[in-house]
């Protein structure tokens, strides 16, 4: 009976094709008695384990193996999803600020109109050998004409991110113009406080570390006019800035961020499982968005569908927002079937970057809410250069208004979150 398929050609899609050995068996240590229990186990094969074990069924096999079996799929699962998890971790490199580092040619030094003092960055850079030329950007201006005439550009350097009212979308605003103007040089961005380098180094901006997130899709989008991201301490004394210049002057790396104890690059790490935290669901769970796609999966997972393996234990009661509520198409199924679930469900019309509306719903649910999931978001995908101001005030809004406006208002009513 057997039959012949087509081998998998593609070399990473890890389907077999044959039988799973056991771990055992791959390390040779042979096919010994764990093994064998654990994949009858598995297997929820009950009359394989009653007769290696040489009893009935009387002591209820039966009903054990499922959950046993579901367990040790579990762990499995875990174990698999572990080793795809990565994490941020800041890397101490050698401080280039001590070889004395010289920069040569024109930068130019961009800053916005108002609110952010860029002396010591202008002197560091011109002590330097740079022949520095300031740019200054009025908000709102139209900037198409700012590089028009800048001539031959050996780098330039951004200081619009430190302005918090409007400094991604200016930096974005900036790349597109750099590149309107046909300036090659590599643009490099500042901020302060933006990213948290360890325990005790605090994130002090959540605003500026929007330009982050900008600067390393801006890094894949256009390399060759990326210079990179440096986050610079509270204090920019002669230190910091010494630093600043040896990072700009070519130190290979383009996230970094310059602390009083040295500098540092971001790396991309392995999480190790003890990084996870398991968490269980109870009492009031606020999902905003909790209509939409991720939030009616994220609902489902908290009341408790799919039992086994990785299944929420199970909230009380689910709140589901998003600003057209029980509108909203496929909410009015989605209540039903959680409801089905045993859990007390409401859909709510709540616009969550509307903070008085956001206020009340919260004071409502105050008593018994053990923990908010943010699943909203509005999708407006699209390359750099294409990106509006209007564009960033709609993705913005859902997603980063509101999770401040959670963030304060739970704070400010003084619920107590699980997570
Ligand atoms: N789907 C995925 O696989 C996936 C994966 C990773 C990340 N994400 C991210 O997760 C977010 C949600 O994605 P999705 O696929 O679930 O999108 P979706 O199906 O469009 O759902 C978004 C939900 O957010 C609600 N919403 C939008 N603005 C809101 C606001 N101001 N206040 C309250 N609710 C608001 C929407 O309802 P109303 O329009 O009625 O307000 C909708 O219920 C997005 O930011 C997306 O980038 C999604």
């Amino acid at each position: 009976g057997a039959r012949s398929v087509e081998l998998p050609t593609y070399a990473f899609q890890r389907q077999r094709y044959w039988l799973q050995l056991t771990g055992a068996v791959r390390s040779g240590a042979g096919y010994d008695v764990d093994s064998r229990f654990w994949d009858a186990v598995e297997r929820e094969d009950v009359a394989s384990l009653v007769g290696t074990l040489a009893m009935d069924d009387e002591n209820g096999w039966s009903a054990v193996l499922p959950a046993l079996s579901a367990w040790r799929r579990g762990l499995r699962t875990q174990s698999e999803v572990d080793r795809w998890r990565y994490r941020v971790s800041w890397k101490p490199l050698t401080d280039a600020a001590a070889a004395g580092v010289r920069l040569s040619g024109s930068w130019l030094v961009v800053v916005p109109s108002e609110g952010v003092d860029d002396t010591a960055v202008v002197d560091a850079l011109a002590g330097r050998g740079a022949e520095v030329r300031r740019v200054v950007v009025e908000a709102g201006a139209d900037r198409a004409g700012l590089f028009s005439d800048v001539g031959s550009v050996a780098g330039v350097v951004s200081l619009l991110a430190l302005d918090e009212a409007a400094g991604v979308v200016a930096t974005a605003s900036l790349v597109q113009a750099l590149g309107a103007a046909g300036v090659e040089a590599p643009l490099w961005c500042l901020t302060r406080g933006a990213v948290s380098v360890g325990r005790s180094d605090r994130l002090v901006s959540a605003v500026q570390a929007q330009t982050w997130g900008l600067g390393r899709v801006a890094a894949l989008e256009l390399p060759e006019r990326w210079g990179g991201l440096v986050d610079l301490p509270e204090v920019w004394d002669e230190r910091a800035m010494a630093r600043l210049v040896g990072v700009l002057a070519g130190s290979g790396e383009d996230q970094v961020a310059v602390r009083s104890s040295g500098v540092f690059g971001r790396r991309l790490v392995r999480a190790t499982a003890g990084n996870a935290e398991s968490w269980t669901p109870s009492g009031t769970v606020l999902v905003t968005g909790g209509t939409g796609a991720l939030g009616g999966r994220v609902a489902r997972w908290l009341a408790g569908a799919g039992a086994g393996a990785g299944a929420g234990a199970g909230a009380e009661r689910l709140v589901l927002t998003s600003r057209r509520g029980l509108d909203a198409p496929g909410a009015a199924e989605l209540v039903a079937e959680l409801s089905g679930l045993g859990v007390e469900v409401s859909a709510v019309a709540c616009d969550a970057a509307d903070r008085d509306a956001l206020r009340v719903l919260l004071e409502a649910e105050a008593e018994g809410l053990t923990a908010v999931v943010h699943t909203a978001g509005v999708l407006d995908d699209g390359v750099l250069d294409a990106l509006t101001p209007e564009r960033f005030e709609g993705v913005l809004r859902a997603k980063a208004t509101s999770a401040l406006n959670l963030h304060e208002l739970t704070g400010e009513l003084g619920i107590e979150l699980s997570a």
